[in-house]
C-alpha cells in the first residue's frame, strides 16, 4: 500500500500544473492570460512551502514518518512551480528583455524579494539528494534551514505586491507563522 502513496503524491503535486497547460492550450485563461499564469503559479509555490513545512509537524502530531519521505519531492515542486512564475514573468511578460527585468528587481522590493527566495532556492534543490545529504552532514541540516527564509520572502513578496487584496496573503503569513511556531515549540521542549 505504502508504495502507492509516493507516485500519488507526484500525480497530485502536479495537477495545478497540467490545470495551467489544459486552460492555455484550450484558451481558458480569461481575459488577462498572463496574469492568470503568474497567479496560478505563485500561489502554488506558496502553497508547496507551505506544504514542505508541514511534514515534519505532521510527522510529530501523527507519529508516523512517512511525512518524511514526502518532504523531499513537495521542496521541489516548490523550485518546479517558482521557476515557472519566474519564467512566465521574464519570458512571457518580458520577453527576455534584461534591462527592464534588472530595472524591476533593483526598484520594486516585492521583485526583488521574490528572486531572493528563487535563488535560495538552487542550493536546496542541488543538494536534495541522499548523496549530498550524506556528504553535508550537519552543514546539510543548517543549509536547509533557509527554507524558512524564502517562506519568509515568500509571504512577504505577496504581501508587498498586494495593492488592496491584503486578505489571502495574510492567511497564508500566518499559516507561515503557525508552522514556524511548531518548530519553535518542538525545539524549546526538545532540548
Ligand atoms: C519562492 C518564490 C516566489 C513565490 C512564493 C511567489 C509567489 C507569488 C504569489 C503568491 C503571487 C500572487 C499571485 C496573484 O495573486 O496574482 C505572485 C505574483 C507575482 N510574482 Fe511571485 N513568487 C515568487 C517568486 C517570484 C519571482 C522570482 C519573480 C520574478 C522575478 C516573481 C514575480 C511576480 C510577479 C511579476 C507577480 C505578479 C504581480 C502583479 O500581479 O502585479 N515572483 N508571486
Amino acid at each position: 500500500m505504502n508504495r502507492y502513496f509516493k507516485p500519488s503524491i507526484f500525480f497530485l503535486s502536479l495537477l495545478p500544473f497540467l490545470i495551467i497547460v489544459y486552460k492555455i492550450y484550450f484558451n481558458q485563461l480569461g481575459p488577462e492570460p498572463v496574469k492568470e499564469i503568474t497567479h496560478h503559479t505563485g500561489e502554488w509555490t506558496l502553497i508547496f512551502i507551505c506544504l514542505t513545512l508541514a511534514m515534519s509537524p505532521l510527522k510529530r502530531l501523527t507519529n508516523l514518518t512517512i511525512w518524511i519521505k514526502f518532504r523531499r519531492m513537495l521542496g521541489l515542486f516548490v523550485f518546479f512551480y517558482a521557476t515557472i512564475h519566474l519564467l512566465t514573468y521574464v519570458g512571457i511578460d518580458y520577453r527576455f528583455n534584461w534591462t527592464p527585468i534588472f530595472d524591476d528587481v533593483l526598484k520594486k522590493k516585492y521583485i526583488f524579494i521574490g528572486f531572493a527566495a528563487w535563488l535560495l532556492l538552487i542550493p536546496l534543490v542541488i543538494t536534495s539528494s541522499q548523496r549530498m545529504m550524506r556528504l553535508l552532514k550537519h552543514n546539510w541540516r543548517l543549509l536547509h534551514k533557509s527554507i524558512y527564509l524564502i517562506a519568509i520572502f515568500g509571504a512577504l513578496h505577496y504581501i508587498w505586491l498586494s495593492k488592496t487584496i491584503f486578505f489571502k496573503p495574510l492567511i497564508f503569513a500566518i499559516i507561515i507563522i503557525i508552522l514556524f511556531l511548531f518548530r519553535f515549540n518542538y525545539r524549546k521542549y526538545n532540548n
